[in-house]
């Protein structure tokens, strides 16, 4: 089978391609296991930046939001998508129209280019937690209506009512993630709002002092790389009638404060450590984060087998572990 992954030199896309290539096979488009014969990787970076070197990635540069590079994306008829390339949210919001094509054109092309192939691949896409905004019921379902309070927000919600129609319509078999903010993030910062989750674990185990652009009671609702990954070839995998009409769900995750984030820093790497985090609440950032909700029913995600962390010591512990695994 083809598959193909967009935004393969994101943080998700890379580990994503890492674990198809481990799996070696996926559920096909007639819900049969096939084996994972070649990965179309694509990004608007010209370089495959960190991909794994195995002879079943081929990796095509390009922007999503030109729908003659995507109509090439197609030629062999992949029996997989996972869309994860997007202008990320702090990003879109500062950039209107680059948000909208990468998030809203460029998904569009997609659909459209999987449509023309006829063979009704799985499609994955990789929405957000900032789908919903404004005022929220203290926990929230998957069937909440979806009122986003930034243009990232409304360009997914747009785009998991693209996927569901063309569900409808038998033209892809779209299965919809609201990704919770995905931590702890190796590297450096990104312009996602949420961006300072990652950080206020990552900088400091560096040695770093780290400016919080956020209060200590502010929330977050968290998972790990691991598990996003496992969450996104899981719920690939589901059958049809697990996902049912609505192709969406919310991940599973963990909901916590800034502070309580620091305290597990503290527990799992001392005392010394945590002491880099500086508050330096910055509104715009809290603008975005603080619309976020951060409890969840999650009865399709629990329905079809996504598991959280165990704890934020957990989440905290496999940062230090994949740290410790890439520095060998
Ligand atoms: N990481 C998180 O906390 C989080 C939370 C919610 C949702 N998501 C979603 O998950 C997906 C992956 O997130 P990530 O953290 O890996 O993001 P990332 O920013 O690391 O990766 C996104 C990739 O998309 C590529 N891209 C951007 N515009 C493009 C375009 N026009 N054409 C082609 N490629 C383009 C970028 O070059 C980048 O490599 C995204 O869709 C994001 O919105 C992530």
């Amino acid at each position: 089978m083809h598959v193909l992954v967009t935004g393969a030199c994101g943080f998700l896309g890379r580990k994503l391609i890492e674990a198809l290539l481990i799996r070696g096979y996926l559920v096909g488009s007639m819900g049969e296991t096939t084996p994972v014969s070649r990965i179309v990787a694509t990004d608007i970076l010209s370089e495959p930046h960190d991909l794994p070197t195995d002879e079943r990635i081929s990796y095509h540069p390009g922007d999503i939001s030109d729908p003659k590079f995507v109509a090439l994306l197609f030629a062999n008829n992949p029996g997989s998508v996972f869309h994860l390339a997007a202008l990320v949210s702090g990003g879109a919001e500062q950039d209107f129209d680059a948000g909208m094509k990468a998030n809203l054109t460029g998904t569009l092309h997609l659909l459209e280019a999987a449509r023309r192939t006829g063979v009704c691949p799985r499609f994955v896409f990789t929405s957000s937690i900032a789908t919903y905004g404004g005022d929220l019921p203290e926990v929230v379902s998957d069937e909440y209506h979806l009122t986003p309070e930034s243009s990232y927000g409304v360009q997914k919600a747009i785009g998991e009512l693209l996927v569901k129609d063309y569900t409808r319509k038998g033209f892809v078999n779209g299965r919809s993630f609201r990704l919770p903010i995905i931590a702890v993030r190796p590297g450096g910062a990104n312009s996602a709002a949420s961006s300072w989750a990652s950080a206020i674990i990552r900088e400091p185990l560096k040695g770093v002092d780290y400016d919080c652009p956020v209060a200590p009671e502010d929330r977050g609702f968290l998972l790990s790389p691991s598990k996003a990954i496992e969450g996104l070839i899981v719920g690939h995998e589901a059958p049809d009638e697990a996902w049912g009409r609505n192709r969406s769900l919310m991940m599973a995750g963990l909901s916590c404060t800034a502070r309580e984030l620091v305290d597990a820093l503290e527990r799992v790497a001392g005392a010394q450590v945590a002491q880099r985090v500086r508050w330096q609440p910055d509104p715009f950032v809290r603008g975005i984060i603080t619309t976020w909700p951060t409890q969840f029913s999650l009865e399709k995600a629990t329905h079809i087998g996504l598991k959280a962390d165990a704890s934020i010591d957990a989440l905290v512990a496999d940062y230090i572990e994949n740290m410790k695994a890439t520095s060998l």
